[in-house]
């Protein structure tokens, strides 16, 4: 979603702008701008569509400005075209500002100032705080820290601002109220930004701002406020990324190096998460899984209930798999943006888990602030215990939950999941684990047994892309043409998996895809079935493969298409079914979703790149999706 970039410093501020935007796109938007300050005056440049669009304007003026800030839009009021492109200005044309989030209370302020006389140029809801900050400031002797810091009380809602003055060409004004900000801390020159993927070329010294803080950023340094005008001290840390970790690396798509980065992942998560000292035979007296979690979150757990949205909510139904049937836990998953206006009765002992890949989710974190209100000052047994589960440790999630589990996936640029999702199951697979070897409910020798499964998941993962990538990309070139819809089945631990291969498709390829746990299609869904619709079925050896068959025999009487997920030692039996047969290597049935979602993620991947279509950077979707 939108992405906001800022700097101050030495160097001419557009290229730092521009190329901090351009790592910022992986987020989605649909136009963009920058505003800078020379001469007393702001020069704003906007251009619709892409990036290239407003760097081709930008290239055709001369402009040395060391101060701006810029600005990728995700549309959310009014309609994705240049006017309503931040920065938005006042009318003097004496203040620039770029915002993330939402100003719930726009209506109200916008009609109050029209009445006062203020001409509105655009119909976002940013426009109105420049507006009011210019009348702070107008006949007064306030500082632009001090304008700004009285106009936001105004302003409702979660949103993130960079401001900036014509009349202050020294100083950048940047405030957080529930959507991140991050500052970046140079020789002599400062950023700020929405995500920190835009920093890492120019610093590793970040400070996130927390709600309710502000920031004055001068070329000589930066100095911290609470939104009550306290100076706060705070210190910035050195984060450990490597900017190489955001780039291509020789791939097409980011997405297929995401793919293609799934052994590693698992590896690092292996080896952050297994204590290597545990061997079932020696009657351990200690966890074989070391995530950090507190006897206070973990013990005598009635309940845990999952709040997650879109990927993260199916890697959280196979969570809710393995914390049932390893840990003997009821487990509940809900979609947080329902969970939010729903909230389910209150049950004693609950572990809530928040899951999300850019840790920035608006309904997630709200459903989590929303679990943590609700509790609060009741009895001990009914207080909120929160565990979040992501790969960006430094997002707005470690802020809301007690406890992070950092999925260790990195940072993921393709919008659809793919590393981030192998890698949350990966993390319940851990907190299982966990949890049933303090509870007791599965014996040494099983939980063994299971971590020598996931030891083996790096390996066969190279083996499903060694295999299967030129197959699946022949395969794929039969559904580029007339294919409008395509059905995924599955059942048990697997139905999961074909929600996440019906979204993966749909949301890359924009071909319309359906999930069905397979015993519902009679149910429904086998009255769209003909010889246009393929059906993919996920057949893994184990409780429910003999059904699935069945049911895939139902489809394929309806004259569909069938193509199989199976393992490879099921592959001669399952050429009889399936039209055609992807292959995973055969592993026990409770570690086949990690394998079994690959060649899914492989051939929506090859379908939309056959295609020609945005890959990474789908139509109409963000990676970080912070509003509501
Ligand atoms: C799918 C996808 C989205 C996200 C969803 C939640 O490929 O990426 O469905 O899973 O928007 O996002 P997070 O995990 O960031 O909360």
């Amino acid at each position: 979603m939108c992405g906001i970039v800022g700097y101050i410093g030495t160097q001419t501020a557009t290229e730092i702008l521009i190329s901090g935007l351009e790592r910022l796109e992986y987020r989605g938007y649909d136009s963009a701008g920058v505003a800078t300050v020379s001469e007393g005056k702001i020069q704003c440049v906007k251009a619709k569509g892409k990036l290239y669009n407003l760097r081709e304007k930008l290239e055709r003026e001369v402009n040395h400005s060391q101060i701006g800030i810029g600005h990728t839009r995700w549309a959310t009021h009014g309609k994705p075209e240049e006017h309503n492109a931040h920065p938005h200005l006042d009318t003097l044309e004496g203040i620039a500002v770029v915002q993330n989030g939402i100003i719930e209370n726009y209506r109200e302020l916008r009609e109050e100032l029209i009445q006062q006389g203020t001409e509105f140029t655009s119909e976002t809801d940013t426009e109105v705080i420049p507006h009011l900050i210019a009348q702070c400031l107008h006949g007064s002797d306030l500082s632009l820290l001090d304008a700004v810091r009285q106009t936001i009380p105004r302003l409702k809602g979660a949103f993130a601002i960079a401001v900036i003055s014509a009349e202050r060409p020294y100083e950048l004004i940047v405030a957080r109220q529930q959507a991140p900000i991050i500052l970046g801390f140079g020789q002599g020159e400062f950023f700020c930004a929405s995500d920190i993927t835009a920093l890492l070329p120019h610093t590793r010294a970040v400070l996130s701002l927390d709600n309710g803080e502000m920031a004055r950023m001068t070329p000589l340094g930066v100095e911290i406020y609470s939104f009550a005008g306290d100076r706060l001290s705070k210190f910035p840390r050195t984060l450990d990324w490597n900017p190489v970790q955001v780039e291509k690396q020789g791939f097409r798509h980011y997405m297929l190096k995401e793919i293609y980065e799934q052994p590693a992942v698992v590896r690092t998560c292996l080896e952050s998460y297994l204590n290597p000292n545990w061997h079932a035979d020696e009657q351990p007296d200690f966890s074989p899984v070391n995530l950090g979690l507190t006897a206070h979150l973990c013990d005598n757990l009635e309940h845990i209930q999952i709040l997650a949205c879109g990927t993260s909510w199916h890697a959280s139904l196979v969570g809710k798999y393995l914390l049932e049937q390893l840990a003997n836990i009821p487990t509940t998953v809900d979609y947080a943006s329902e969970f939010r206006y729903s909230p389910k009765p209150l049950i004693p002992n609950t572990l809530t888990i928040g899951v999300t890949q850019s840790g920035e989710t608006a309904d997630t974190i709200a459903a989590l602030e929303a679990e943590r209100a609700r509790r609060e000052n009741l009895e001990p047994k009914l207080q909120a215990k929160l565990l979040g589960i992501t790969n960006r440790p430094e997002s707005t999630l470690a802020q809301v939950v007690d406890r992070l589990i950092n999925t260790q996936a990195g940072i993921e640029i393709g919008v659809a999941a793919t590393k981030t999702f192998v890698a949350q199951v990966m993390g319940f697979y851990f907190l299982a684990l966990d949890l049933a070897y303090r509870r007791q409910t599965l014996s040494n020798q099983r939980i063994g047994e299971i971590i020598e499964g996931l030891r083996g998941i790096p390996p066969q993962i190279e083996k499903i892309i060694e295999t299967q990538a030129d197959y699946i990309e022949e395969l794929a070139h039969d559904f580029t043409q007339e294919t409008e819809d395509f059905i995924f089945i599955g059942r048990g631990i697997n139905f999961p998996i074909a929600l996440e291969g019906a979204l993966k498709l749909k949301e890359i390829s924009y071909i319309h895809a359906e999930a069905y746990p397979a015993g519902e299609m009679k149910h429904g869904p086998i009255a769209l079935l003909d010889h246009k619709v393929p059906v993919v079925a996920i057949a893994m050896p184990g409780s429910v493969y003999e059904k699935v068959i069945s049911n895939a025999q139902e489809a394929k009487a309806r004259d569909a298409r069938l193509i199989g997920v199976t393992s490879a030692m099921n592959a001669q039996e399952a050429a009889h079914t399936f039209n055609d047969v992807l292959t995973v290597p055969g592993v026990e049935e409770l570690i086949s979703p990690i394998l079994a979602v690959v060649p899914l993620q492989m051939l929506a991947y090859h379908i939309a790149a056959i295609k020609g279509l945005d890959v990474d950077q789908p139509r109409n979707l963000a990676k970080s999706v912070t509003v509501e």
